[in-house]
């Protein structure tokens, strides 16, 4: 597979996405909650669409391209996502952020504008226990600004 556009090889099937990038390839930045596809803090990109890495096996997703909030980042700096949540103070212990910034990316992928519906409903499987939602929120708004 694809791994932030460097080709990858496994020799695991049945391990999980996120221990292979946790473990396998260092990158650390999806994170383990809940391990049930409950929290969104494992999200990552699949051909584009965000899925918890918890609960796919990298032997469902071989030649897939995957991106990580690692591969978000561009030379010139931080994704806009990312600058956003750092102007807005969206992060507090940043357990969630990872996936939220996953979440979002896809969100604008598909909808550069997003209602606050939206940005609601795109948000509705990554849980925070910090913020309480409105800084993110304010972060993500802010980015139509
Ligand atoms: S760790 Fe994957 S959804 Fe919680
Ligand atoms: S910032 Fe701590 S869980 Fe969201």
């Amino acid at each position: 597979m694809n791994v932030n556009g460097q080709k990858v090889s496994f020799h695991s099937p049945a391990q999980r996405l996120l221990d292979y990038l946790r473990d396998s390839l260092e990158l650390t930045g999806a994170k383990e909650g809940c391990g049930m596809g409950e929290c969104g803090a494992c999200t990552v990109l699949v051909d584009g669409e965000p899925v918890c890495s918890c609960l796919v096996l990298v032997g469902q997703i071989s030649n897939a391209d995957v991106v990580t909030v690692e591969g978000l980042a561009g030379a010139d700096g931080l994704h806009p996502v990312q600058q956003a949540i750092v102007d807005c103070h969206a992060s507090q212990c940043g357990f969630c952020t990872p996936g939220v910034v996953v979440s979002t990316t896809a969100l604008l992928a598909r909808r550069p504008q997003p209602d606050e519906t939206e940005v609601r409903e795109a948000l509705v499987g990554n849980l925070c226990r910090c913020t309480g939602y409105q800084a993110i929120f304010r972060a993500i708004t802010s980015l139509g600004e």
